[in-house]
């Protein structure tokens, strides 16, 4: 099973389903990724994937959008739009 690693939260692991969506799994062990709209606009759940970006689900067209909006670099992503493919060490982009 996929490990996602919170890396500002102690490095924190918690074990996803294959294509379990971030937000689920953050809302399932308490992480600290904010969230607001959960639709991919409001840009509260920005994370920084620090290790295995290419584990993570490719953005769909909301998604992209927004991070182009937001003007996210490289490595960001919407917590509340990605699917968790692999092992995956992200933290919040900011405080809020
Ligand atoms: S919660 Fe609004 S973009 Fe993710």
């Amino acid at each position: 099973m996929p490990v996602v690693t919170f890396v500002d939260e102690g490095n924190k692991e918690a074990e996803a389903a294959q294509d379990e969506p971030l937000i689920h799994v953050c809302k399932r062990t308490g992480a600290a990724i904010l969230f607001g709209c959960e639709v991919g606009v409001c840009g509260t759940c920005m994370i920084n994937v620090l290790e295995g970006k290419g584990n993570l689900s490719a953005p769909e067209s909301q998604e992209k959008d927004s991070l182009v909006m937001f003007s996210a670099k490289d490595n960001q992503r919407l917590a509340c739009q990605c699917k968790v493919k692999g092992d995956v060490k992200i933290e919040k982009a900011h405080d809020l």
